[in-house]
Order: structure tokens, then sequence, then C-alpha cells
């Protein structure tokens, strides 16, 4: 069995062809280090698989990639390349998010409804739904994306699933809320509340820190597209959280619970872009796929802690 991960260098295309690798499936990964963050990140996130004869690592732009040679025998594609991001998606910067968000997703698209596959599965994200007065969200709530990078989001999901009623792909979006666990992206708020945390540095909060986000622990994200790629269901979009929302000062706390200093906190204005809340409704993947949310928030962050303590002392010493 072989599939094809796009981005999988990234924090979650890294651990999801991981847990392909280890369950037999031959994954063929394609990333092409974009600058978002640094590149020594990344190649970090792949060096445990860069060896294993299940895994064959393409570093290209799928812009310009020839994907036609890649996806002979490739039943399954885990579509996770992208430009993350709400805060970044304004002003000139909107062109990378079109490119590596649209453009991409048309491409891959466009190549694959010659090829024989059987799931197609595209990292979507809350974001498309931008602010909402009725939560927990559901999947049919109107989407109103309240950033550049919602858009873009949104956009490449509509493109799966008319790929899917025109042509048949057998796509499946899963929109994923706010994920974190090892590796998580250096910009994203738990990355940076523990490094400014270990270091002594002050904590920056945007907003007044009462938002609330409905944390995923990457185990779970991984789970979800296990399940999406197992399941006979296509043409759907999943929600993909916790439904456990919680406050970002509350992280704070666990954090200073767990790291045993008291954070020093500034609070500075709230980011374009930025939604109040997030909150998702998982009964539709509950109900289709079986899918449960598993660890709880102060196991997720000890964990993460922990991959930021030992990477951290391997930076050191080399
Ligand atoms: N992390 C989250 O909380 C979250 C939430 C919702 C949705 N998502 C979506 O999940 C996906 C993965 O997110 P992540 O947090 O792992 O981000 P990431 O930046 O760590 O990983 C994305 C990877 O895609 C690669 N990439 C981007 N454009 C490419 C291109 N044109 N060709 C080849 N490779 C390319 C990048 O180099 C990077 O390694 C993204 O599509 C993101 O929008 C993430």
């Amino acid at each position: 069995m072989k599939a094809l991960v796009t981005g999988c260098a990234g924090f979650i295309g890294s651990h999801l062809s991981e847990s392909l690798i280890e369950n037999d499936i031959e994954v063929i990964g394609i990333d092409c280090f974009t600058e978002y963050y640094d590149r020594k990140l990344k190649e970090r996130n792949i060096s445990s698989i860069l060896s294993s004869k299940k895994f064959t690592f393409v570093e290209a732009d799928i812009m310009d990639a020839s994907l036609g040679q890649y996806l002979k025998d490739v039943k399954y594609i885990f579509h996770q390349a992208g430009q993350p991001g709400v805060r970044g998606s304004w002003g000139k910067e909107f062109d990378i998010y079109v490119k590596n968000n649209i453009l991409v997703t048309q491409r891959i698209l466009e190549i694959v409804k010659d090829f024989e596959i059987k799931k197609f599965i595209y990292a979507s994200s809350s974001s498309v739904y931008g602010n909402i007065d009725e939560l927990p969200v559901k999947e049919s709530q109107l989407t109103k994306p309240f950033s550049p990078y919602g858009v873009t989001k949104l956009a490449a999901e509509q493109l799966c699933n008319l790929y899917f009623e025109n042509h048949g792909i057998p796509t499946v979006a899963l929109r994923y809320f706010t994920v974190y666990g090892p590796r998580q992206r250096p910009e994203m708020s738990m990355s940076k509340f523990i490094k400014d945390m270990i270091s002594g540095n002050c904590i920056t909060i945007y907003g007044d820190g009462k938002q609330i986000r409905d944390f995923t622990y990457i185990d779970d994200i991984v789970k979800a597209n296990l399940l999406a790629m197992e399941s006979p269901v296509e043409g759907e979009v999943f929600n993909v959280g916790s439904s456990r929302p919680i406050k970002l000062i509350e992280i704070i706390k666990i954090l200073e619970k767990l790291v045993g200093k008291k954070a020093n906190i500034e609070f500075m204005h709230k980011q374009d872009g930025d939604v109040r809340e997030t909150y998702a409704d998982i009964n539709k993947i509950e109900s289709l796929y079986g899918y449960k949310a598993s660890i709880d928030i102060e196991k997720g962050l000890y964990n993460q802690l922990d991959y930021f303590k030992s990477t951290n002392e391997n930076l050191k010493s080399h």
C-alpha cells in the first residue's frame, strides 16, 4: 500500500508520515521547505524516517514537480502542504497563501483526476468558519472566514469538493482546530509560551487572554486522517477538534504548574484575523468515523514541553 503525503516535513505531515510507515504503508513525502519557518526544524521533523525503506523523500515545490511520476500505485493522498498562519496572510504575503494553498491544491487535483486513488484527504482549517455566535460549531454552519488565510483554506476545500462532484475524486476535508504537541510550528502560541517561559522571557498575549481555543492534540489529528483513509465515506467535511475549549490564559496557568515558574505576561492588542472563540462540534466525525479525542490538555502540554526540552538539549550539544 502506498500513500503520498504533501508537506511531509511540516509539523502535521511529519507525524502523519511516521504513523503511516508504522502502519506498514509506503510513503512518498513531498516538501519544498518553504521559508515560513526554519528549514532545520523541518529537517529534524523527518530525521527519524529518512532512513526508512518505506519512506521516499522528494524535495520539490508541488507547483512545478512532475507529480505524475510519483502517483503510480498511490492509493491515498494526504494533502498537508500549505502556507499556515492567520496573522501573516495580510498584505503582500497573500500571494504566497494563494499559491501554496489554492493553486497547489488545484494543481494536485487536476493531475490526480487521471489516476485511480482511494482517498484524497485535505488538511482544512477551523479558520473557514470565522466568528461564530452559535458554538460549538457544526460543519453545516455558513462559512465566513475572518482572515485571508481562512479564505484560501476555504477556496481549496471547495476545490476538493468540486473535483469530487465533477470528476469523482474521493475527497474528504478535515477541518483541524488549533493543533498542538511535539514539533508544533515555532510561531504558534504554545510553542512561543513554552520557549519564553523556559528562557525566562516575557510572554506576549495578543488580546486579553480570555479568547477560547479548541486545542487538538497531534495524535488525534493523525488518528482522524487514518480513520478518513479507512472509511468509505467521501465528499464530506469533518471538524477535527477536542471539543474541550479552553482560555489562552488557562494554558499559561497549566504551563506555570508544569515548568514550576510564574509567567511574566505582557498583553498586547488583538491581532487582525484572530477570532474570539473556536469550539468544534465533533458529533459528525464521532458517529461516522468512530473518532474520539484522546489526550487531555495537561498531558498534551507536558509532552510538548518535554519535546521542547529534549530538542533544545540536542541543539545545544551540536
Ligand atoms: N497546525 C495547525 O494548527 C493547523 C490548523 C488547521 C489547519 N492546518 C493545516 O494543516 C496543514 C499542515 O500544517 P502544519 O501546522 O503542519 O504546517 P507546516 O508549515 O509545519 O507544514 C506545512 C509544510 O508544507 C510545505 N509546503 C508548503 N507549500 C508547499 C509547496 N508548494 N510544495 C511543497 N511543500 C510545501 C512546507 O514546507 C511545510 O513543511 C496546512 O495545510 C495547514 O493550513 C494546520
